[in-house]
């Protein structure tokens, strides 16, 4: 067997290993539900837990002032630029035990099985685990990513504020992580490639029977917050003529955000309000402010940005009409990102190597990999989700399909560090 055919993946270990990680959760029906909120002492724990299994294998471990880590095994020229691969382990209230996780610790497998086969890397392998790749602590995604590719500047990531009202700064020092945030950037020749493997979080594979997705492009996520403020009052004496119900107002608002989504030229649009915020949040009183967050995404970056127009206007317009004000806050407003040609043969090639069906396809959920395309060449290898079901408890991945990924990570490293 040359070097690079079939890695054996040890899956007893990795599911394990999968398993474990999901019972460090804040979750009260954890396992198998995971609640893993940056900078809280879950996500420290689970940071512990992680280091303690890279430095099993020997890999030196780095992390940055915001505490994206770095695990690497060093290759025979070490000065080149090196291979990254990874993701996150951060997860959104009441998630998921496979949504970052995957290409967290299966990285780790992948790295693990071209060991065992003997394999040396050219160049150094970098496993890489992205602090706070979701919005739910700071509204934002990918704080580490958008840190590291320099996305974001250090005074933009101070600038965001948890509920709490501690700033990004205040809280990762809380946690431990310390140095000028500056530090996170990496130089522009850091890595070769990135490759990042994760689950699809939609039914296409699936439905097709397909083992493996090959990304291509990753759509355009955009978040916006929004502040209704009309008159609160006794839920018994102000009469309905008199009222300015901020709640009644943002409902409006909320259901001409999905028409408008379902009315837009494009099938790949999506728009979706998550949290909804009212004050003063009692029975017999009239809501005088509320705050709701809009998700909006599109393959197309400039039809995305059309419906955000449209829904600022139609937001406007009812708010006036109803005598209540809305303010809106854009979070972030990104473009999408493509692939490169050289990691996307390469996972082609891996998955012919082994003899596994494949197909080209889109990302809809945004990744670090959307910020790793702007210092690297990336690409991303996606697995089937039973249902096409993710942010929420009962998604679920095989150990077949899990292995399917890992071995094509694997083979894809070796290629791209050789
Ligand atoms: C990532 O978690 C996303 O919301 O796409
Ligand atoms: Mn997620
Ligand atoms: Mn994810």
């Amino acid at each position: 067997m040359s070097d690079r055919s079939a890695p054996q993946i040890d899956l007893d270990q990795l599911m394990g290993e999968l398993h474990h990680l999901a019972t460090i959760s804040d979750c009260p029906e954890s396992p198998p539900a995971v609640t893993r909120v940056v900078f809280t002492e879950t996500d420290l724990k689970a940071r512990e837990y992680l280091r303690s299994l890279y430095e099993q294998v020997g890999l030196v471990v780095r992390v940055d002032p915001i505490g994206n880590t770095f695990a690497r095994w060093e290759g025979q020229d070490p000065t080149a630029p090196a291979v990254g691969t990874g993701s996150h382990t951060d997860a959104i209230p009441h998630a998921g035990m496979y949504d970052g996780t995957v290409g967290v610790l299966g990285g780790l497998e992948a790295i693990r099985s071209l060991m065992r086969s003997g394999f040396q890397p050219q160049r150094s392998i970098e496993l890489v685990m992205f602090t706070s790749e979701e919005p739910t602590r700071f509204g934002v995604g990918c704080t580490g990513s958008r840190a590291m590719s320099g996305a974001m500047t250090p005074a933009q990531l101070t600038a965001l504020v948890d509920e709490a009202g501690a700033d990004y700064d205040a809280v990762r020092q809380h946690a431990g992580f310390t140095g000028e945030l500056s530090a996170a950037q990496l130089p522009a020749d850091h890595f070769h490639a990135f490759v990042e493997l994760h689950i699809e979080q939609g039914p296409e594979l699936e439905a097709s029977e397909t083992p493996i997705g090959i990304v291509t492009a990753i759509a355009a996520p955009a978040t916006v917050e929004f502040l209704v403020t009309g008159e609160g009052g006794h839920a018994g004496a102000v009469l309905m003529p008199r009222r300015r119900d901020a709640l009644a107002a943002a409902a409006e608002m909320i259901s001409s955000i999905e028409s408008l989504a379902l009315e837009s030229d494009s099938a790949d649009l999506v728009a979706t309000v998550g949290k909804v915020d009212v004050h003063p949040g009692a029975v017999n009183s009239i809501p005088s402010r509320v705050g709701f967050s809009l998700d909006l995404r599109d393959i197309d970056g400039n039809n995305r940005d059309r419906v955000a127009e449209a829904i600022a206007e139609s937001t406007d317009e009812i708010a006036t009409r109803r005598g209540v004000t809305v303010e809106r806050r854009m979070l972030n407003c990104d473009p999408p990102a493509q692939c490169d040609p050289t990691v996307v043969n390469a996972i082609a090639r891996a998955t012919k190597q082994l003899g596994i069906d494949s197909c080209e396809m889109i990302s809809r959920a945004y990744h670090d990999s959307l910020f790793m395309a702007r210092i690297a060449p990336m690409g991303m290898i996606f697995i089937p989700c039973r249902g096409g079901v993710s942010h929420r408890p009962d998604e679920f991945s095989s150990p077949e399909q899990i292995a399917n990924g890992v071995q094509t990570l694997a083979i894809t490293l070796a290629e791209l560090a050789s």
